[in-house]
């Protein structure tokens, strides 16, 4: 089937295989505060009650390797599947999950140390697994139509030449990528290195990632998902997995590392105190320098290194990390509660990391790339085009410097994200970036009408140009503008 014949279906209202989601429609009573976002909309509401606050962060289980292959790399196996958790207290949900839950384990490597990460497929759907924020060579990448079958498995080379970053692996299969996300398949991957280890920042129980998402709940407990062409927002915020957890702390440094994993919903956070964070990191790693923000905010896909201090707190204390972004059930993400006094080892020095930035007038090539409206049931487009597996867009060379220009000609900001390499913001409508933003990153939030212009060097890594799999993928993290094509594709050759 064409991609578009099969994007038509979709759109149409065909069901994809057999996912165990709720489908909308459903009308059930509302007895919790509203939690609509931003002229999107999921397709109902959470009509079951949702505790705030009662429960425990989840902390996912750190990846051990099961195995080494013959040259000395770890192999790590997920095997992904179908199950039921309880999310909600009293109810069943079924879920997609690697190693059966949601968010999947996390893997922790050094950088340019290679492993091997085993995806098996026990679901009752065909899937693919991207490395988001990877630098590894292509065919590893998750491409969306290299498939991994049920009852199959795939092996992910991930070499981890690049910078210590909070990185996800995520579903990136054609057409359903919004779909199988949702149902529980992303994990963290985090990159570190001996070099931030020596820094002082905090550690230990003092160092933890969390993903924030949104979902909506049927009375049974099932997901709904309504595919909103839009983008898909739910009305309950799930932490790592959890609704509105609490997580106890002392009175000392924590680091976050906050990944935005919904569908469509951004965020901006605050705390309730009025305290700021520092923000260390983005989606390529350390900043050169820490930053103080009242506010984060934050588009699905891209993540915030931040260190929140409760030096000046007392035991008994609760701080609320809220979504000004959001309303009634949406603003509100997860409670800090200040249990214990606790000595602070740690420190966030001055500087972090040297950043070299990239030259402009090193750039061989500018390409121009505008995200639109097309017509009918492919309403996103870019350059005019829909995406197709069998068309690759750019041909970029090893080793060469590239200014990308992203321009959105719609009335809504997309988070686009750029695979295999790392970039810097040249400019964001013909401005600087702000600092937080002046890092290396992989999604852009290209505001409404407005035009980022970012520059990467492609390095290591080239495909075969006959070779689809071995394409990299640029597309709007909205993952149901990334489904109805707002995607495109590029194979870097020699
Ligand atoms: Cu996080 Cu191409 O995706
Ligand atoms: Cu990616
Ligand atoms: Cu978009």
């Amino acid at each position: 089937m064409s991609t578009s014949r099969r994007k038509f279906l979709k759109t149409m209202g065909a069901t994809a295989p057999a996912l165990m989601l709720a489908k909308t429609g459903f009308a059930g009573r509302m007895n919790r505060g509203g939690g609509g976002g931003g002229g999107m909309g999921g397709g109902g509401s959470t009509s079951i009650n949702v505790p705030v606050f009662e429960l425990p962060l989840n902390i996912p289980p750190v990846a051990q390797p099961s195995t080494t292959d013959a040259q000395g790399r770890a192999i790590y196996e997920l095997t992904q599947m179908n199950t039921s958790v309880e999310i909600i207290p009293g109810y069943q949900t079924n879920i997609l999950g690697y190693n059966g839950m949601t968010p999947g384990p996390t893997i922790k490597v050094d950088s340019d140390e290679e492993i091997i990460v085993r995806q098996i497929n026990n679901t009752n759907v065909r899937t693919t697994t991207h490395l988001h924020g990877g630098h590894m060579p292509a065919g590893n990448d998750g491409h969306p139509v290299d498939y991994v079958n049920p009852g199959t498995y795939k092996d992910y080379l991930y070499t981890n030449k690049q910078q210590p970053a909070t990185l996800w692996y995520h579903d990136h299969t054609m057409d359903l990528t919004g779909d199988q996300v949702y149902a529980g398949l992303a994990g963290f991957y985090i990159i570190d290195d001996d070099y931030e280890r020596s820094l002082g920042l905090p550690s230990g129980n003092n160092e933890v990632a969390i993903v924030i998402q949104d979902r909506t709940f049927s009375a049974d407990g099932s997901l709904l998902y309504s595919d909103n062409i839009m983008g898909e927002t739910g009305d309950t915020i799930l932490v790592n997995g959890t609704p509105y957890p609490y997580f106890q702390v002392g009175t000392s440094r924590y680091r976050l590392r906050i990944l935005n994993g919904s569908n469509a919903r951004s965020y901006n956070l605050v705390l309730s105190n009025g305290a700021s964070f520092t923000q260390i990191g983005s989606d390529g790693g350390l900043l050169e320098a820490p930053i103080s923000r009242s506010s984060l905010n934050i588009a699905p896909a891209e993540r915030l290194d931040v260190i929140i201090d409760f030096g000046n707190n007392a035991v008994g204390d609760q701080v609320i990390l809220e979504n000004t972004a959001g309303s009634g059930s949406t603003s509100q993400i997860m409670r800090f509660d200040i249990v214990r006094v606790e000595d602070d080892p740690s420190t966030v020095p001055s500087t972090l990391r040297s950043i070299a930035q990239l030259d402009p007038s090193a750039a061989v090539q500018t390409r121009r790339w505008v995200f639109g409206m097309g017509g009918g049931s492919m309403p996103w487009v870019i350059n005019g085009q829909p995406y197709d597996e069998n068309r690759v867009d750019a041909y970029p060379k090893l080793g060469t410097t590239e200014i990308w220009e992203l321009v959105n000609r719609t009335g809504m900001m997309h988070p686009v994200h750029i695979h295999d390499i790392m970039w810097q913001v040249l400019d964001v409508n013909g401005r600087p970036p702000a600092p937080e933003d002046a890092g290396w990153k992989d999604t852009f939030k290209v505001p409404p009408m407005g035009t980022v212009r970012v520059i990467g060097r492609f390095d290591d890594y080239v495909g075969d140009p006959n070779e689809i799999t071995s394409a990299y993928m640029m597309h709007c993290h909205i993952l149901e503008h990334e489904d109805h094509a707002m995607m495109t594709q590029f194979i870097v050759v020699k």
